[in-house]
């Protein structure tokens, strides 16, 4: 298998048709015509549909700056984004859904440079002291310092900095909840975890990779835990992201 990295972007022109046809009946009402996030239902909603010009993805297991994986679309596509009007589109074929991937890839050049793709991240396993006193003490004091100026004291996405926060485009970048039991990058320590190594693009959350130690980020995510609300009845964020990928 070519590696990700070494993954060109090129186009078949019968799949980029299907591509098509299957993004008008699905996606263009969001998403626009153009690919734009302009579509006719999209002036309402928050947050808004992703313009597709730009090559700028939130939910990714690749480092910060670079473009998703087949698979972290494939992720996006199938089990939506829970909370937003992102929908999980699980009744379309597989050869579909490969087709309008390819069909989002023709919005965007960025797609032909090499240069944008990278790797994914290998998040490890969740340490077993995970939910120890002493550590979710420390992770705390450690989101008080990191986190709550955007996230707020508790993490309900209310921190002092909010008025400020602008998106990439310049939609008001409103920090998530994280006390929600689903956040759209996952229901798990380890899809938080992935997201504190790879930011979200495009948004005020940037990647702590030189920031905070593994031992840090396991300890903010054992704090956070203990804030999480208690399940609802709706519908999760599917299987792990990083199926598939080795555990290091
Ligand atoms: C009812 C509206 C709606 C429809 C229909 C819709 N989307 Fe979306 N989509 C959204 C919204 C809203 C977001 C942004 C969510 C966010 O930023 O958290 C989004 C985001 C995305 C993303 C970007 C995720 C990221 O990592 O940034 C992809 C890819 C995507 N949609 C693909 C599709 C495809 C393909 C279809 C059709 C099969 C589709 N969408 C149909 C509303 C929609
Ligand atoms: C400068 C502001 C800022 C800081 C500091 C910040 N975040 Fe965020 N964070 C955001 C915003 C804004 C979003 C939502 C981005 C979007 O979707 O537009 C977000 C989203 C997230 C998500 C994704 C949740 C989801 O909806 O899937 C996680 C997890 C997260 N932040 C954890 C943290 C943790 C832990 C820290 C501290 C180490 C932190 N953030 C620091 C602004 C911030």
């Amino acid at each position: 298998m070519l590696s990700h990295a070494a993954e060109p972007f090129e186009l078949d022109f019968n799949r980029y048709l299907q591509g098509k046809y299957v993004y008008e009946r699905n996606c263009i009402v969001c998403h626009g015509a153009r690919g734009d996030g302009k579509g006719e239902m999209a002036a309402n909603l928050v947050p808004r549909p992703r313009s597709f010009r730009e090559g700028m993805f939130k939910f990714r297991t690749t480092p910060a700056g670079k473009l998703p994986t087949d698979d972290d679309l494939r992720h996006t596509i199938r089990f939506g984004l829970s909370g937003t009007a992102m929908g999980m589109f699980s009744q379309l074929a597989d050869e579909d859904v490969e087709a309008v991937i390819m069909y989002v890839k023709s919005f965007s050049r960025q797609w032909r440079k090499p240069e944008n793709y990278g790797e994914p991240i290998t998040v490890p396993t969740a340490p077993s002291w995970l939910g120890k006193p002493e550590r979710v003490k420390s992770g705390g004091v450690l989101f008080g310092v990191h986190c709550a100026g955007c996230h707020g004291p508790s993490g309900r996405g209310d921190g002092p900095a909010v008025p400020g926060l602008k998106d990439f485009w310049n939609h008001p970048g409103r920090p998530s909840d994280l006390r929600q039991p689903h956040l759209r990058c996952g229901d798990r320590a380890e899809d938080m975890y992935r997201v504190l190594m790879t930011g979200l693009n495009g948004t005020a959350m940037v990647s702590f990779e030189g920031v905070l130690t593994a031992d840090q980020r396991w300890e903010i995510i054992g704090w956070l835990l203990t804030q999480r609300l208690p399940p609802v009845a709706t519908l999760g964020a599917g299987p792990p992201r990083s199926a598939g990928k080795p555990v290091q």
